[in-house]
């Protein structure tokens, strides 16, 4: 478990958010498994997703970082939103054109099926908590930040604005277990990489990740109301 050596804090200035989404940047290019597979670079991961997801969310104050206290220095981070606010700005259409990483195409295709049959539900605001990545530090894995980092997030989440689910798409084995195992997640729709197909490539068959032999993806609902405690 965490313990004292770490404190978590709200993000909420530009300095550590840009911190936060190079820790990222960082973390996910040398040793997220399908970031690895898409060969990003740092830079350019933190230019095109880290860096623009942090902002996207950074108003909606639900994203956490943690920061060793003897340096300093921060050594993990979480960053979360409103699903019902990503969704109306960014709707799902299999019109648009695709997208530069097919993996943003495959994440936008298991988020609609999230919301379209998974959950079926129509979205409110504020209900359900979206977790867009977490990253910890190699040399701090292992002493549950990254727990500690989601009881966080999900109770500032739950008691500050109701939400009462959490939603993740877990790409990694250790977040499946602390999401699964720890935080009684269920774990619904998944995608095999290996076998999806590009759709929004209309013009040919494309499978960018056929030679991808790792995890499946999977969305993953969490509850952080239980039913007993509702209305
Ligand atoms: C994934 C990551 C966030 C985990 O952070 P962390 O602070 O080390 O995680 P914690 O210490 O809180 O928890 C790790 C848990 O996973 C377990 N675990 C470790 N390796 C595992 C594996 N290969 N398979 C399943 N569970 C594993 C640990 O035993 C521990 O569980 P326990 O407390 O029940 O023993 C971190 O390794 C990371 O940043 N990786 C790169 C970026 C990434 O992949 N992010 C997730 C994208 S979805």
């Amino acid at each position: 478990m965490a313990n004292d050596e770490y404190a978590y804090e709200i993000i909420d200035n530009e300095k550590d958010a840009r911190l936060c989404a190079q820790l990222i940047a960082e973390e996910f290019t040398s040793r997220h498994p399908i970031t690895l597979f898409d060969r990003l670079t740092t830079r350019s991961f933190f230019d095109d997703h880290s860096w623009p997801l942090l902002t996207d969310v950074f108003d909606e104050k639900l994203s956490f970082l943690a920061r060793e206290r003897s340096s300093g220095e921060i050594i993990g981070t979480i960053i979360a939103g409103d699903l019902y606010l990503n969704r109306e700005k960014y709707p799902y259409d299999t019109s648009h054109p695709p997208r530069a990483l097919p993996l943003s195409d495959l994440y936008d295709e298991l988020i609609d099926r999230f919301v379209r049959s998974d959950f079926n539900q129509e979205l409110k605001p504020n209900t359900i908590l979206h977790i867009l990545v977490i990253a910890v530090r190699g040399d701090h894995t292992g002493n549950g930040v990254a727990t500690r980092l989601h009881e966080v997030l999900c109770e500032q989440a739950r008691n500050s604005k109701g939400f009462r689910y959490a939603f993740v798409r877990a790409t990694n084995p250790i977040v499946q277990h602390i999401y699964v195992n720890k935080m009684n997640g269920r774990q619904l729709t998944s995608i095999d990489p290996a076998t999806w197909r590009w759709k929004k490539q209309t013009d040919r068959l494309v499978y960018p990740y056929r030679n991808y032999n790792d995890e499946v993806i999977a969305n993953i609902l969490i509850k952080l109301i239980s039913d007993n405690e509702t209305e």
